[in-house]
């Protein structure tokens, strides 16, 4: 199994679609083992989006996801970063196809709902930075044998 880290960020928890969004997971079989709702700091989002430091969205990214809390929580299933990534669609929502996250919920790239993790690197190294061990959950699904 894989883990993948799923950050609803501020703009899905103010347009009340936690529950909306934390279902296609649970309806496509994927298993939650660790979820928070935390205002994330700038210094934990310039760690988490270091990657794009010096470039001219960066100060917009930051104060963004720290301007209200956000839901936070790791995924688990077969192949969880690639289809995560593919339910959550293209980073431009204008480019993101309906019937994914992105194509159903959002209009403008700096408010895109939803982050998830593009590698089994950054899974690694978000989970690190999000939670600690004993935050994570470790239990068997009953209904596995049918996913
Ligand atoms: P995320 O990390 O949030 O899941 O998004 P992503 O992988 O699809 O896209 P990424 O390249 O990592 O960019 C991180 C966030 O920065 C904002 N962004 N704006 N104006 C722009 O050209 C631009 N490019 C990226 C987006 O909010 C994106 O989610
Ligand atoms: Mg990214």
């Amino acid at each position: 199994m894989e883990q993948t880290l799923v950050i609803l960020k501020p703009n899905a928890v103010q347009r009340e679609l936690i529950g909306q969004l934390i279902s296609k997971f649970e309806r496509r079989g994927m298993k939650i083992t660790a979820m928070k709702l935390t205002r994330i700091s700038i210094e934990t989002a310039e760690q988490h989006y270091k990657e794009h430091r010096g470039k001219d969205f960066f100060e917009d990214l930051l104060s963004f996801i720290t301007s209200g809390p956000s839901v936070i929580m790791i995924l688990e299933s077969m192949d969880a970063v690639e289809i995560v990534r593919s339910m959550v669609g293209a980073t431009n929502p204008a480019e993101a196809v309906p019937g994914s996250i992105r194509g159903d919920y959002a209009t403008s790239p700096g408010h895109n709902m939803i982050h998830a993790s593009d590698s089994s690197e950054s899974v690694k190294r978000e989970i690190e930075l999000f939670f600690k061990p004993e935050e994570i959950q470790k239990y068997r699904l009953a209904v596995r044998p049918w996913l």
